[in-house]
């Protein structure tokens, strides 16, 4: 792989251990993945936050760590809110290390906003190179923005954001991000079904780069919940949907004539010109998405933002309250800032009873294991919730959540 001679220098440990090390991480993945040089990113976020998932060897490892981040910098989700743990019954010495954490991450630069909606702080442009880790921003960050990343571990977006440089490889690479399968879904689907396509479709396409070819236009939140879904049931970080998503056009300009031809002879599958429908396709029927939906037994607790809420999603929530008050714990989880933006929203889901979270989330915060069982409105955490929190989970949409909070 090609170095400038800065990029040598760091290499060769002439601008301090950190970067070297930084750097040597950088250029190992580069070496097993092909690619020919590093290229600059704009952004990096970085996993590996939560004190749960990287114990004391995590911590050492980055209280370990000098230097300032070279580009605009942010966290994964965290363990807890940072205001309120001792509500959430987290314990004073997970608060303590978890605290140590962040402030190590802190003196590296790094903005303590832990998010798994950073496109909400700062949207990529179409076209830039980014380093992030978590699996759902990944995905709407290649999928919705047509930014470029690959699915970073906690370490190569650490690495990223000291040095300002990636390696480039996978899907920062044109070439590696025309679509692999088709997938069609011939009746409309809506909010939380969205979540559910992804939980049924990811793991049969694994790590291929699906086109969607849907009834109807999804909005941006349903966008991002079967990115989030696909993600976390297959290893899906980029998406594409026929008249929607901005790389919807992408093809080999080789093969663009051929199958458009060979595809448009075989049988009833429209095909209009400039797209490209992979011939590997699957057909999913709303009743294998809806059949998701609902679930047996009284949830005790009610979680919704996942991923962390928009602004649309907080007034979606408000709107189906409805002047009620929750009878049951009920948890939105939102990025710190984007609930700054929103305060008068905050405001008044609290008013409601609601508990609206900050810097974690119902997966990855410990406060959620003393529940036994949770609705949500997500696909990924319909995924995740059993196997991550020892947790009964229930998919619902927002409003039967809501409804169930209520009742
Ligand atoms: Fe975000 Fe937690 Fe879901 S990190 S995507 S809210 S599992």
């Amino acid at each position: 792989m090609y170095l400038t001679k800065e990029e040598e220098s760091i290499y060769n440990g002439e601008k301090g251990p950190t970067l070297q090390k930084m750097m040597e991480i950088i250029v190992a993945l580069g070496d097993i993945y092909g690619a020919d040089r590093l290229i600059p990113v704009k952004s990096a976020q970085i996993a590996g936050v939560s004190y749960k998932t990287i114990g004391d060897a995590g911590l050492e490892w980055i209280q370990g760590l000098e230097g300032k981040a070279a580009v605009p910098a942010a966290l994964n989700p965290m363990g807890m809110d940072r205001d309120s743990w001792e509500e959430m019954g987290i314990d004073r010495r997970f608060a303590e290390k978890q605290e140590e954490i962040v402030r190590a991450y802190e003196r590296l630069g790094i903005k303590a906003e832990c998010t798994c909606t950073p496109y909400y702080l700062e949207r990529p442009r179409f076209g830039d190179h980014i380093a992030w880790s978590e699996s759902s921003a990944v995905c709407y960050a290649n999928s919705v923005l047509g930014a470029r990343t690959n699915r970073e571990g906690g370490p190569s977006a650490l690495a990223a954001a000291l040095t300002g440089k990636t390696a480039n490889y996978g899907l920062h690479i044109r070439e590696n991000r025309y679509p692999t399968v088709t997938v069609r879904v011939k009746e409309r689907i809506r909010g939380a079904e969205y979540g559910a396509l992804g939980y049924v479709v990811g793991p049969k396409v694994g790590d291929g780069i699906p086109i969607f070819d849907l009834k109807g236009t999804p909005t941006d939140d349903e966008l991002k919940h079967l990115g989030a879904a696909l993600a976390a049931s297959g290893s899906v970080a980029l998406f594409h949907v026929l008249h929607v998503t901005p790389e919807q056009y992408i093809l080999p300009p080789d093969r663009m004539e051929v199958e458009r031809q060979e595809l448009a002879s075989e049988d009833d599958w429209e095909v209009p010109k400039r797209y490209f429908l992979p011939r590997n396709r699957i057909e999913v029927k709303a009743e294998d998405v809806k059949k998701l939906m609902g679930g047996n037994g009284e949830p005790d607790l009610i979680a919704l933002g996942c991923p962390h809420a928009s602004e649309e999603e907080l007034k979606e929530i408000l709107a189906a309250l409805n002047g009620r008050r929750v009878k049951k714990e009920t948890w939105v989880c939102v990025g710190r800032s984007l609930g700054a933006k929103s305060q008068g929203l905050v405001d008044g889901l609290r008013a409601h009873g609601v508990r609206v979270i900050y810097d974690t989330c119902m997966v990855v915060s410990p406060a959620a294991s003393r529940f036994r069982r949770m609705m949500v409105n997500s696909g990924k955490a319909l995924k995740y919730v059993p196997s991550m929190c020892g947790v009964d989970a229930i998919l619902g949409t927002t409003e039967e959540c809501i409804e169930e909070a209520c009742r």
